[in-house]
């Protein structure tokens, strides 16, 4: 069991990089292994999660190579890939020999039992105690519908037991709960259906799919909250370019925001529209900051986000906004009790079903740290401005939970300890190397997992 020990830091400024983004790397793995031949994917996030889809696409057929390395499949625990070449199966995987893993990673059950859901062979997915509890009813509800059966636990929990259907049918799906991991699912499974196969959103979720879709030349139709795709497209080989992760910088641009004078910039981060939120929460909190977009490569904008931090002020975050900011609800919670005023989260319920539930899981770390935090089934109220207590708290084997009250423990009187820290690398293998660069303030111009 590791932990994480962080104390108060005295000027949070530099540069930085942060690793690539989770949510675009499993897309790439997974589409890239459909595609009609070879794929070259940079910047590729070696987290974990990603490592699970990884595995999953070559336990399904498809061939990959690690182009940083000089062996074949590194036997090294510690190595990173970032930069693989996938040999796409041209949408014929083959049935995998035995249960494939997805360890702690939602994103990977999820899409690929759309992917799996119109195979002519039967796949077993399993996970880790933590998605071994997560629903997956939202998958399994809309892939009945399209002709793939799907045993689960009577709670419809995992492991999933999915019979493909290689003559799945096309469906017209309205989302019941505003989720790109389903829509994805559903679109992953209409690309083996005859017809057209639309899902329409509650509110707008990230669109890597859609966009990672459109780079491989399969063309989705998007209009006012409907997502439509034309089955049986062919998907062509490309290169796939993976910019930093915003969900991993957030962590960085809270801890600068919170602290008046510094100045921060995050180089070659994703600014899809769809997740850049914490940005407009963190103006809404009287941060100043600006988006400097370089290039839509690959059909990603990203580019430089430079921060300068400041007097938070408390901030509402509800409504339509939630499904843009959800992973960096639990570090905006954080800004919340370092904000003078009230910060409140509303509409925000899915915490509870996230890799923990993260509601009870930051109120409950907020309140070790001296905060005075109102819990409610959709969210909670951070009254902050306090001076905050370090503590010795749980990350309850959730990596955004971790990483969030490291960020707590930088502006802290006292040590922080965050127990059970190994989870971090889910989604941030070099975190805690980033964070001690951070914390003593050697962070000019460090480079994401470059050094
Ligand atoms: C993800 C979507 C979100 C997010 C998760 C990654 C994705 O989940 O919380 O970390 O890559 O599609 P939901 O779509 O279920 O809200």
């Amino acid at each position: 069991m590791s932990e994480i020990r962080v104390s108060r830091a005295t000027l949070l400024s530099g540069k930085i990089s942060v690793p690539g983004d989770k949510s675009i790397s499993h897309r790439a793995a997974m589409l890239a292994a459909l595609a009609d031949g070879p794929c070259e994917i940079t910047g590729f996030l070696p987290s974990e999660d990603c490592l699970s889809t990884l595995r999953a696409m070559e336990a399904l057929g498809a061939r990959v190579e690690y182009l940083d390395a000089d062996s074949e499949i590194p036997d090294d625990d510690d190595f990173l890939p970032t930069q693989i070449r996938i040999h796409g199966t041209g949408m014929e995987l083959s049935a995998p020999e035995t249960a494939i893993d997805c360890g702690n990673s939602g994103t990977t059950m999820r899409l690929l039992s759309g992917i799996l859901a119109a195979q002519p062979f039967t796949s077993v997915l399993t996970g880790d105690a933590s998605l071994s509890v997560r629903p997956m009813g939202r998958v399994i509800e809309p892939l009945e519908k399209m002709g793939a059966s799907i045993e689960a636990s009577p709670e419809g929990t995992p492991p999933l037991t999915i019979r493909g259907n290689p003559d799945i049918e096309s469906i017209s799906y309205p989302l019941p709960v505003a989720s790109a991991q389903v829509k994805s699912a559903v679109l992953l499974a209409g690309l083996f259906a005859e017809g057209t196969t639309t899902v329409i959103e509650p509110s707008t979720t990230r669109d890597h799919t859609e966009r990672m879709l459109d780079l491989f030349r399969v063309k989705t139709e998007r209009e006012a909250g409907a997502i439509s795709i034309q089955g049986k497209q062919i998907l062509r080989a490309q290169s796939v370019f993976v910019p930093g992760d915003i969900s991993s910088a957030a962590f960085w641009l809270v801890a600068a925001a919170a602290q008046s004078g510094s100045k921060l910039t995050v180089h070659g981060v994703g600014l899809n529209p769809t997740r850049n939120g914490i940005l407009k929460v963190l103006a809404m909190m009287g941060c100043d900051l600006t988006e400097t977009i370089q290039s839509l490569d690959h059909g990603e904008p990203f580019g430089d986000i430079a921060i300068k931090g400041c007097a938070l002020q408390g901030v509402e975050i509800g409504g339509d906004m939630i499904a843009n900011v959800i992973d960096e609800l639990p570090v905006l919670a954080v800004a919340g009790a370092l904000a003078q005023g009230t910060t409140v989260i509303r509409d925000a319920a899915e915490l509870r079903v996230k890799e923990t539930d993260r509601i009870a899981a930051v109120a409950g770390n907020l309140r070790a740290f001296g905060v005075d935090v109102k819990e409610a089934p959709d969210g909670m109220t951070i009254h902050g401005g306090s001076r905050l207590k370090g503590a010795t708290v749980e990350s309850f084997g959730d990596h955004r939970i971790a990483m969030a009250f490291a960020i707590a423990g930088l502006h802290a009187d006292g040590e922080t300890v965050i127990k059970n820290s190994e989870c971090v690398a889910t989604s941030y293998p070099n975190f805690e190397m980033q964070l001690k660069k951070f914390q003593s303030h050697h962070i000019h111009d460090y480079q994401g997992l470059a050094e």
